[in-house]
Formats: structure tokens, sequence, C-alpha cells
């Protein structure tokens, strides 16, 4: 799979906030999940556009590498499946949830 650029972005962003190990697996699993979906979607493009310019070889081969786009997306697929949050926030992110909770609440009109 190619290297995904943006993901070490992502990933700084989301760890600031402290999450669990299984909240970060599936995150990543669900930015792989993407990935996958975006590279199968270029490929296709790929090979129509060979197929148009009548490169037989061009297309055999883009396919090929599709079909391995496939195959991970699958896994990926199969993975999200396994990989569930016990809990989706920490004892610390729900005690600021409940506090902002109650601060927000406070004069507003019911
Ligand atoms: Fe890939």
């Amino acid at each position: 799979m190619p290297r995904d650029p943006g993901a070490d972005c992502r990933k700084k962003g989301i760890l600031r906030r402290k999450p669990s190990q299984d909240l970060i697996d599936v995150f990543n699993v669900g930015a792989a999940t993407k990935a996958e979906t975006y590279e199968i979607c270029e490929y296709e493009s790929l090979i129509d556009m060979a197929r148009e310019m009548n490169h037989k070889k061009v297309a055999q081969l883009l396919r090929q590498t599709m079909k391995e786009e496939k195959a991970t997306l699958k896994k990926m697929e199969a993975f999200s499946e396994k990989v569930k949050p016990n809990q989706i926030m920490s004892k610390e992110q729900r005690a600021v949830l409940q506090s902002n909770g109650k601060s927000s609440r406070r004069g507003r009109a019911a």
C-alpha cells in the first residue's frame, strides 16, 4: 500500500486528545479503508484512460494493481469488523465532556 502522506498529520491531531489504543486502531483502520477506496477509484479511471488510448498492456498492469488494492480493502474491512473500541472516551475525556455540557447548558432556555 502506498504511503499516505496525510496520515501522520491526522494521527498527530487525534493523538493530542490522548485516545485509547483501541480507538487509535479504529481510526487507523478507517483511514486505511478510505485510502484504499480512493486508490481503487483512481485505478478505475486510469484503466479507462489506458483502454481509450489503446494501451492494453498498461491497462492490464493497472488492473493487476487494482486487484491488489481491492484485496487490501477487503482486509481492512475485515479488520474493521474486529476492531471495536471498548470505550470511546477516556475517563478524563468524559469528565471534560460532562463539565462542558453542564457549563454550556447554563443560561439556556428550556
Ligand atoms: Fe493501497
